[in-house]
């Protein structure tokens, strides 16, 4: 058993350098891809801005996918930001927190966006949770791709849950919406890096919030019915064991 161990721990070592360091290739590329980027969408801006104002038929349709060209350089943008930042996570500085706090700070700041997208939220926080330790920042971010997602699969409104609960050792928290849902073979994909059924999706919100727990020695669970909702839990370990 203790060879065994040893044997595992020394593989996932293996593997988390071998992933650190195709991470620090792909950023690097990321990076190098985003420059010359810029500078197309910069030429497409001075194009459209010469053919532009009383155009002839024929500009107008020059001008037409010249823009067209454009909201394809943004949207790779777009996906090169996220990715380096998913990429590039960084040190993360656990502090003592308590989960409840940090549940009610994000709700304050997301309260205006759910708001105007008809997304009432709804918290349920146990009372004498255990402290856990916490990096607020990249918290916030992987709570606010979970509520985006939750937003995104309720088009036309509807209830987002948020509960905590000290339960088996771990401190929970649940994000709970009554919106699309997934079936078995999406729910089997949705960690994996660009996988997305949105058109103008980049695939990576998901996997940044599982690299996000795991950094806090925690992990993601899903459970989802389609039509009728999903439910996302992180479980997180409290402060005095990690
Ligand atoms: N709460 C949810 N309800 C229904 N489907 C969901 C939910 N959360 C995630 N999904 C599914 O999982 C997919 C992957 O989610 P993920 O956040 O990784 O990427 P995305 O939302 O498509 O793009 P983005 O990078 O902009 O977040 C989504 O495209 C969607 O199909
Ligand atoms: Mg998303």
């Amino acid at each position: 058993m203790a060879v065994e161990t040893l044997l595992a721990d020394d593989e996932r070592q293996r593997l988390l350098a071998q992933y650190a360091e195709i991470a620090a290739l792909a950023g690097g590329l990321a990076h190098e891809i985003r420059n010359p980027l810029s500078t197309i969408n910069l030429n497409l801006e001075l194009l459209a801005e010469d053919v532009e104002g009383n155009e002839t038929p024929r500009e107008h349709r020059m001008l037409q996918k010249i823009r067209a060209v454009q909201r394809e350089c943004r949207h790779l943008e777009e996906i090169l930001d996220e990715f380096l930042r998913f990429a590039r996570l960084g040190e993360i500085e656990l502090v003592d927190c308590d989960l409840n706090q940090v549940v009610r700070d994000f709700i304050e700041f997301y309260q205006p966006e759910a708001a105007q997208a008809g997304v009432e939220i709804s918290p349920h926080l146990a009372p004498d949770l255990p402290t856990v330790r916490i990096d607020r920042a990249l918290f916030r971010q992987a709570l606010l791709n979970l509520a985006l997602n939750a937003q995104q699969a309720m088009p036309k409104g509807g209830l987002l849950e948020l509960q905590t609960r000290w339960r088996d050792g771990h401190v929970e928290l649940h994000l709970i919406d009554n919106g699309s849902g997934m079936d078995e073979q999406t729910v089997s994909r949705i960690f994996d890096v660009f996988f997305s059924t949105k058109p103008s999706g980049s695939g990576l919100g998901l996997p940044t919030v599982r690299r996000i727990v795991e950094a806090h020695g925690g992990r993601v669970e899903v459970e989802s019915a389609p039509a009728r909702g999903t439910r996302f839990t992180i479980l997180l370990p409290p402060a005095d064991r990690v």
